[in-house]
């Protein structure tokens, strides 16, 4: 399509997001910032971008951290493994931030769509990303009906990108899109009415705007059902601290019993030494992207002499809010 580019800076220029990260040149930054907005709105990611490049303005800086710090910086956005991997990456880079596309694509945790948008802001690279917004913009636009999760829908809608990729500005061009699919050719409710392209818009002209972008798979959502158990120990609590193997990966959380279904039987539990937990709250439903989780929260006081099991660390209650912990727990523990 003639024009497409030129019609989406134009927009672009005059409706932008006046945000703090498109003030800079600096690829730490860039990089910090795309991170963030990975799978998170705009509106959420912000206060994030700006703590964290307060508190860490340079890779140096990140990487000189700890883990438990940055992830307790990063409590509540989710998606934890962006975290990890962002610390691992400021590791690996000595205190500079990679200068060719490569060398910023082989960093942990940046994948195609992360390199494209760091090379293009940063660097002015031709590389044109390719997020949920693009899926959408083009696939309204053009009319594509090849499903966005199939090998096949990936390949072309990457090729279509780079193709319209205005490679003069292919910075401008790439936030325009995305700022466009987020603001104008949104997931519900798009407004066409004001659009600029809805004239050339395959999918506004043919009545197709709500069933495009195809997703071809479901995502598969399985359910949980957790069982927290906060202890009063004296002026102790316990925590356990997640290991590797899913998203709350070192993260803390309360000692945790897990069943198949919603029922729960606690009096199998060794180390509560014949306590009756009371329940403080629950089930609470917490969605997460591909788990539906039904957690409840018990409390129980242990006399002092029950030992902490090896699994748990024993923990003044007041300095509960220095440890990383999910939404859920946070959830929780505000309940006590
Ligand atoms: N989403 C992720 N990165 C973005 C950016 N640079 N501009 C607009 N939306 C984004």
């Amino acid at each position: 399509m003639k024009n497409f580019s030129s019609v989406l800076l134009k927009w672009y220029q005059a409706n932008k997001r006046d945000l703090p990260f498109r003030q800079t040149k600096d690829p730490y930054l860039i990089w910090l910032s795309e991170i963030i907005l990975q799978q998170t709105r705009v509106a959420q990611g912000l206060a994030y971008y700006l703590k964290f490049s307060k508190k860490f303005p340079s890779p140096r800086a990140l990487a000189q951290a700890t883990e438990d710090e940055v992830l307790k910086l990063w409590q509540g956005l989710g998606y934890y493994s962006r975290a990890r991997n962002l610390h691992t990456a400021a590791q690996s880079m000595n205190g500079k931030f990679p200068t060719t596309y490569e060398g910023v694509r082989a960093l942990k945790g940046v994948g195609d769509y992360t390199a494209a948008a760091i090379c293009s802001v940063a660097y002015n690279m031709p590389y044109a990303v390719v997020d949920g917004n693009v899926y959408r913009v083009l696939a309204r636009v053009f009319g594509i009906e090849t499903p966005i999760d199939s090998t096949e829908g990936k390949k072309e809608f990457s090729a279509r990108a780079q193709e319209l990729l205005d490679k003069k500005y292919p910075g401008d061009y790439n936030q325009a899109i995305m700022d466009f699919g987020a603001m104008v050719c949104t997931p519900q409710a798009p407004q066409c009415l004001v659009c600029p392209l809805a004239k050339k818009c395959h999918a506004f002209q043919t009545g197709n705007v709500e069933k495009l972008p195809v997703k071809a798979q479901k995502t598969k959502v399985t359910e949980r059902y957790f069982h927290y158990i906060y202890v009063e120990q004296g002026p102790y609590t316990w925590l356990h601290k997640r290991g590797a193997g899913d998203v709350w990966e070192n993260l803390y959380e309360l000692p945790l019993v897990e069943t198949a279904g919603a029922k729960v039987d606690l009096s199998s539990v060794k180390w509560l030494k014949k306590t009756t937990p009371t329940l403080v709250c629950g089930p609470v439903k917490h969605v997460l992207s591909h788990r539906i989780i039904y957690a409840d929260l018990y409390k129980v006081v242990l006399p002092p002499s029950v030992h902490v099991p090896e699994k748990f660390i024993k923990i003044p209650r007041r300095q509960l809010t220095k440890y990383a912990v999910s939404r859920l727990v946070q959830k929780l523990l505000e309940k006590i």
